[in-house]
């Protein structure tokens, strides 16, 4: 799948997105090496921290129906000016199953652009760093 196709899955989260306190939808789809997609959106709470983001949503959804390996990209779209870059939970959530997984984040207008994680959480604590 282009990564085109992929923000375009992300960006179609945004109708499931529930954000009653942000208006801030986000959308995330994450894309398997076998073709598998999870998507997600963020789902707020009145208790904010409880709050869960779009790719969390979707990486827990992968997690949770045996897809645990072969990451190959995540497509995360906001809504704003910026480009949608993961928070630092989500970068560490990420990191633990793909420290190899490119990160595409789109702005509002759909423009968007690919870093791998591994820039965005340099010197990651992982699973192999629990190795004694
Ligand atoms: N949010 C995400 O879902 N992903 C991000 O990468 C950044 C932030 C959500 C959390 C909250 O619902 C809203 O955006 C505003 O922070």
């Amino acid at each position: 799948m282009s990564d085109e196709e992929l923000v375009k899955r992300a960006f179609d989260m945004h109708r499931f997105s529930y954000v009653p306190y942000s208006k801030f939808p986000v959308g995330a789809a994450l894309l398997c090496a076998d073709g598998t997609v999870f998507t997600g959106c963020n789902v707020e709470n009145a208790a904010f921290g409880s709050t869960i983001c779009a790719e969390r949503t979707a990486l827990l959804k992968a997690i949770s129906e045996g897809h645990r390996e072969d990451w190959t990209a995540i497509a995360i779209a906001g809504q704003g000016e910026d480009y949608c870059w993961p928070c630092g939970a989500c970068r560490q959530m990420l990191y633990e199953f793909a420290p190899g997984l490119r990160v595409i984040a789109a702005r509002g207008d759909g423009d968007f652009q690919t870093v791998p994680l591994a820039d965005l959480l340099p010197h990651g604590f992982g699973p192999k760093s629990l190795v004694r």
